[in-house]
C-alpha cells in the first residue's frame, strides 16, 4: 500500500544533514538505495540527487514505523520524519559526507513502491550500454551519471554568465527550416500544409545568425541543438548542442581572445582549473608538419621532424628517390620505445599500411649502433639522424618517406598510437590550441570539384583571394578550430560579407548562381542590404562537457543519447508511423519495411 504526501513537506536533503543537525527532527524525501535488516534494526540508506542518509528503524521505539519498513524494498519512494542522531561511536562512515549522523526514524511513508531493477545502482556494476539506455531514468539515478549532468548545468550556466557579461544577446532560430550546408545529410520533415515540400533540420544555424548581424544584432549566441545525419562514433550524435557565437565588427585577434576568456571561465568555474591564455597559436600547416594532424593532442610531447634532406643523396634508394620525386622523409622519436618487441612493431607497420603509407621504417637506438631491417643504410646516417630527432640509446625511431600531408599523418595517427601504448598522456591536464588558416577548399578526386573545407561562407584571406583564380588549392581560410586534446572542440571563421567574394566562391566549388539562388538566395540577397563584417563560432558543447567530466564518449553528458546506429533504446524512435499519417503527408512508401 502506497500513500500520499499528505501534507509532508521536505525539511532536508539527503546529502545535507551533519552533527550540528543532531537533535533536530527533520523530515526527508528519496529512495531506498539499501535496506539492511539486523533482526532487530532496519537500515535504509534513503538517497536523493544529493546524497544518502542513513535511517534507522527501531521496532522498540518505533513500532509501526519498522514494520512497514520490513515491507520496504530496492527503490521504494520513502518520506521518513525523524530525529537526527550521533552514530554510535566506531560505526561512523567516513567515505559519505553524511556518515557521521543518522535518522532514528519515528514515522514513514511509502510513496510509491518499485518492481525489482534490470541492473543494480551501484556506481561499481558494469552494466551494458544498451541496458542502461532502455532504462535510462534509472542509470541517470547513478550518481557518476547525474554528475555529468550537474556539470553539464554548470558549464551552461558559466557560458550564459560570461556571454551576457560581454554584451551578447540569446537568440533562438528555427528548426524547421532550410538545408544549411555543414557537409552532413540533412534530416528531413514532410510538410502537410504544403504537401511534397520538407523542411530540413538545420545542422546549424549557421545561416541565420549571419541573417542576425545583417539585422544588426552584433552579439549573437545560443546553446543549441544541431542535426546531422552523419555515420556515428564515440564523439558524433545526430542530434548535438553547440554553443553557437557570431559577431560584427570584430577582426580574428579582436574576436578569439573572447573565446578564450570563455572557456577559461568554465574551466575556473565549474573544475577550479586554470587555463592559461592567451592559447597557442599554429598554422594548420605547421600543425601537419610537426604534429601530423590538425587535431594535434600537445599534452604528447613528440613532435615529428623533416628528414629529407638526410635521405637525398643516401644509398637508401626507396627513400631517396621519394624525396627526388618531391616527397619527404618524416622521422619521429618514441623515447625508450625500444624496448618494444618484434611483434609490437611489425604490428606497427601494419597500422601505418592501413593509414596509407606504403611503408614504415623502424630503427632502435643501441649504445652500439641502430638495429633495424635497413640497419646497412641508416647506419652511415646515424649521427644526422640522431641529431635531427633528439635521439639516444633506448630510443625508436620511426621514418616514413611519402609525399606530404600523407607521410606526416601517418606518422602523426603512430605519434597518438605511441603516446597511448607508452602512456605518454598526463592525466587530469588540458591543453587548448587554435589551428588557424586551414586551406580555403579540397579537391575531391571523387567527385572532381572542389569542396569547402568549413562551410562555403567561410571568407579566404585577402591576400589569398587572387588564388581562387589560380591556385585555389593554395588558398588560405580565415578560420580557426579549437582543439583541446587532440579533439576538435570548436570550429569558426570570417565570413564572406562581400556578394562578390560570396559568388566567386560558389563559382569555384562549382555551385551554379541559379542554384546559389535556390539555396541560399536569402542569405546572397541580405547580403545587399548592409551586411557587417562579421565572424563566429560554435564550440561543440557536448564534447567540452565530456572533457570536463573525464567522459570518453558524449554519450555519457547526453541524457538521453542515440546508439551507433542513431536509435533510442528507450522510445525504440525512429519507428515506423500511422498510415494515416503519412496520407496526411502525400507520402506512400516505396518499399514496405
Ligand atoms: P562545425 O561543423 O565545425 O562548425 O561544428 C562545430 C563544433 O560542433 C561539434 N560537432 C559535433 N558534436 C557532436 N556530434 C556531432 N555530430 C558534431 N558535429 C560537430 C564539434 C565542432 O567543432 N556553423 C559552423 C560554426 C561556425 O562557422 O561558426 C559549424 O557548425 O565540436
Amino acid at each position: 500500500m502506497t500513500e500520499s504526501l499528505g501534507g509532508w513537506r521536505r525539511s532536508h536533503t539527503c546529502g545535507e544533514l551533519r552533527p550540528q543537525h543532531v537533535g533536530q527532527t527533520v523530515t526527508l524525501m528519496g529512495w531506498a538505495f539499501r535496506r539492511r535488516d539486523h533482526g532487530g534494526l532496519i537500515f535504509v540508506d534513503l538517497r536523493d540527487r544529493n546524497g544518502l542518509t542513513q535511517c534507522v528503524f527501531n521496532p522498540a521505539t518505533a513500532p509501526v514505523a519498522h514494520a512497514r519498513a520490513q515491507e520496504v524494498r530496492s527503490e521504494f519512494v520513502l518520506a521518513v520524519v525523524g530525529a537526527v542522531q550521533h552514530r554510535p561511536p566506531g560505526t561512523e562512515n567516513p567515505k559519505l559526507p553524511t556518515g557521521e549522523v543518522e535518522v532514528q526514524v519515528s514515522e514513514v511513508k511509502i510513496l510509491s513502491e518499485s518492481k525489482p531493477l534490470p541492473f543494480p545502482l551501484e556506481e561499481e556494476v558494469e552494466v551494458d550500454e544498451a541496458v542502461r539506455l532502455k532504462y535510462r531514468y534509472l542509470d541517470l539515478r547513478r550518481p557518476a551519471v547525474y554528475r555529468n549532468f550537474v556539470i553539464r548545468d554548470q558549464v551552461c550556466r558559466a557560458v550564459r554568465d560570461y556571454l551576457h557579461a560581454h554584451g551578447f544577446l540569446e537568440v533562438e532560430t528555427p528548426f524547421l527550416t532550410r538545408s544549411t550546408p555543414e557537409g552532413a545529410r540533412d534530416f528531413l520533415v514532410p510538410s502537410r500544409l504544403t504537401r511534397g515540400s520538407f523542411y530540413a533540420l538545420p545542422q546549424s544555424p549557421q545561416l541565420f545568425k549571419q541573417l542576425l548581424m545583417v539585422a544588426g544584432v552584433e552579439r549573437y549566441f545560443q546553446i543549441v541543438r544541431c542535426f546531422r545525419d552523419e555515420d556515428l562514433r564515440r564523439d558524433r550524435q545526430p542530434e548535438f548542442t553547440q554553443i553557437d557565437i557570431e559577431t560584427s565588427f570584430l577582426d580574428r585577434d579582436e574576436f578569439l581572445p573572447i573565446i578564450e576568456g570563455m572557456l577559461a571561465e568554465v574551466f575556473k568555474r565549474v573544475r577550479g582549473i586554470e587555463i592559461p591564455t592567451p592559447f597557442p597559436r599554429l598554422t594548420y600547416e605547421e600543425a601537419i608538419a610537426r604534429f601530423g594532424s590538425d587535431k594535434p593532442d600537445l599534452r604528447v610531447g613528440l613532435e615529428l621532424a623533416d628528414c629529407s634532406d638526410v635521405f637525398r643523396a643516401a644509398e637508401f634508394q626507396a627513400f631517396a628517390q621519394v624525396v627526388t620525386a618531391g616527397g619527404v622523409v618524416k622521422g619521429l622519436r618514441s623515447p625508450g620505445g625500444g624496448g618494444m618487441s618484434r611483434k609490437e612493431l611489425d604490428e606497427l607497420v601494419e597500422m601505418a599500411k592501413s593509414f596509407g603509407a606504403k611503408g614504415l621504417v623502424w630503427a632502435k637506438v643501441t649504445p652500439d649502433g641502430v638495429q633495424s631491417p635497413a640497419a646497412r643504410f641508416l647506419e652511415p646516417l646515424r649521427p644526422a639522424l640522431l641529431s635531427r630527432l633528439g635521439a639516444g640509446p633506448g630510443d625508436l625511431l620511426l621514418l616514413v618517406a611519402d609525399q606530404m600531408p600523407l607521410a606526416a599523418t601517418v606518422l602523426g595517427r603512430l605519434r597518438q598510437e605511441l603516446a597511448q601504448r607508452l602512456s605518454l598522456i598526463p592525466p587530469d591536464q588540458f591543453r587548448m590550441v587554435w589551428v588557424i588558416d586551414f586551406p580555403l577548399v579540397e579537391w575531391s578526386e571523387e567527385e572532381r570539384r572542389w569542396n569547402a573545407v568549413h562551410h562555403p561562407f567561410t571568407a579566404p584571406r585577402d591576400e589569398d583571394l587572387s588564388l581562387l583564380d589560380t591556385d585555389p588549392g593554395r588558398a588560405r581560410a580565415k578560420a580557426y578550430d579549437l582543439v583541446i586534446n587532440g579533439q576538435e572542440a570548436a570550429g569558426g571563421s570570417l565570413r564572406i560579407h562581400q556578394l562578390s567574394v560570396q559568388e566567386k566562391l560558389f563559382k569555384l566549388l562549382g555551385i551554379a548562381p541559379q542554384e546559389a539562388r535556390a539555396r541560399f538566395g536569402f542569405l546572397l540577397e541580405a547580403l545587399e542590404f548592409g551586411a557587417p563584417p562579421m565572424g563566429g563560432i560554435a564550440v561543440g558543447l557536448d564534447r567540452l562537457v565530456a572533457l570536463l567530466a573525464g567522459e570518453e564518449s558524449i554519450r555519457e553528458v547526453i541524457a538521453f543519447p542515440k546508439t551507433q546506429k542513431g536509435t533510442c533504446p528507450l522510445t525504440e524512435a525512429p519507428a515506423p508511423v500511422d498510415p494515416g499519417q503519412l496520407k496526411d503527408l502525400g507520402i506512400r512508401l516505396a518499399e514496405e519495411p
